[in-house]
């Protein structure tokens, strides 16, 4: 038929030449999918089962990622969600109803933690916390209605590793399933699902994606009735993620490998390095004899990554810590770690049971891809205005 210029800005014509091909994979945005006719017009949410359907379960590219993050973590699907804090709520929102009970951590996030205490508790939804160093001695926590066992390896900033085959056969003995965040080994360094966890989950936004430029999270999992409760809760919820996010993700993911060993390389030598210094009472790095559940690290995982923590000696004030924080110059002061720019952050969580009590002593550091020699500069010459 023939068409009015206005509609052609609509219903183009026009031709480009066919057969492109590039290394990057393309960016598909979209939020309406076309259907070939008006009968088979569906929204179901398993696009690899029943073809694409709508622009909230995925284009091309959201399921590439998707579909790479899998591979990665040995899984057999994953969900995308907007960033690693959605990708906890899916799971609990999934799997948890009221009356169900769940056990977190102590050493949890703490946006996970608050969506436990503040959010599903008003869902009906009781949580308790563990010690995360507990081992098989988490039976005796688990209650006729536990649905779901937390883990988090390390834990955030105070970096205790757990025991996490003993935890998931005690969690399995009484069928309760195990999530793992497993943000820290960026999905590699801790084969998660070879120790027997059921969900693994990832903020992509930080080794994934590696740049700090974008937020993005990921759920995987082995088993598909695992996998339809995740999507059809995804569904409903509505968690879309941007294709552009995920188009730099792919990136980012081209780039782990080095960047994960250039990083590991140069944490484990701050590491070493701090943990002569005077004023360094425990390097909490998962790698050292120092670090709570070491020796679940050597045992279970492949590898380091970058983020650890220090704890000072008793005698510095909260204002010395952060003057010692603010004296770095080449480490920036930031949330959100994994990209390529060291990072130092003071944290104080007072006396949280299950949580040490090191006041606010503790820092916890990224390291980037700085030199390794200009890094442990700058925390000599930190270190040096808060000891004078
Ligand atoms: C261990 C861990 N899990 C989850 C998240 C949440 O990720 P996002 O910032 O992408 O929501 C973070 C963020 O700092 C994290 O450190």
């Amino acid at each position: 038929m023939s068409k009015t210029w206005q509609t052609k800005l609509i219903h183009s014509d026009a031709k480009i030449p066919e057969g492109y091909r590039s290394l990057a994979t393309p960016t598909f945005r979209g939020s309406t999918t076309l259907f070939p006719s008006a009968s088979v017009v569906n929204d179901t949410w398993d696009q690899h089962r029943v073809g694409y359907t709508y622009g909230l379960y995925g284009t091309p590219t959201v399921l590439e990622l998707a579909a790479r993050v899998s591979e990665l973590e040995s899984g057999a699907h994953t969900i995308l969600t907007p960033g690693g804090q959605s990708a906890i709520s899916l799971i609990d929102f999934a799997l948890l109803q009221a009356g169900d009970h769940m056990l977190l951590p102590a050493s949890v996030y703490t946006p996970n933690r608050k969506l436990a205490t503040r959010l599903l508790s008003r869902f009906g939804v009781a949580t308790d916390f563990y010690d995360p160093s507990i081992s098989a001695g988490i039976s005796s926590l688990i209650q006729q209605n536990t649905k779901l066992i937390w883990c988090e390896s390390p834990g955030s900033i105070t970096m205790e590793i757990q025991d996490l085959p003993a935890i998931v056969r005690a969690a399995h003995k009484h069928n309760v399933r195990v999530a793992l965040d497993n943000t820290w080994s960026a999905g590699v360094l801790l084969d998660a699902f070879a120790h027997g966890v059921d969900i693994t989950m990832q903020a992509l936004t930080k080794y994934i994606g590696g740049h700090s430029d974008l937020l993005l999270g990921s759920v995987t999992v082995r088993d598909n009735a695992l996998y339809q409760r995740l999507g059809a809760a995804q569904q409903v919820i509505g968690c879309a993620v941007s294709p552009d996010d995920c188009s730099l993700a792919l990136r980012g993911m081209k780039t782990l490998a080095v960047r994960l060993s250039a990083i590991e390389t140069s944490a484990l030598g701050i590491a070493k390095w701090l943990s002569t210094r005077p004023e360094i009472e425990r390097v909490l790095h998962p790698a050292f004899s120092s670090c709570p559940g070491h020796e679940f690290w050597k045992r279970d995982f492949l590898g380091s990554s970058g983020v650890f923590s220090i704890v000072f000696k008793p005698g510095p004030t909260e204002e010395q810590v952060q003057a010692f924080v603010d004296a770095l110059e080449l480490f920036e002061v930031g949330y959100s770690w994994g990209g390529v720019t060291s990072l130092a952050v003071c944290y104080n969580f007072g006396h949280l049971p299950g949580r040490p009590s090191y006041d606010h002593r503790i820092v916890r550091l990224n390291i980037g891809l700085e030199s390794t020699a200009d890094l442990i500069a700058d925390l000599e010459q930190a270190l040096c205005k808060v000891s004078s």
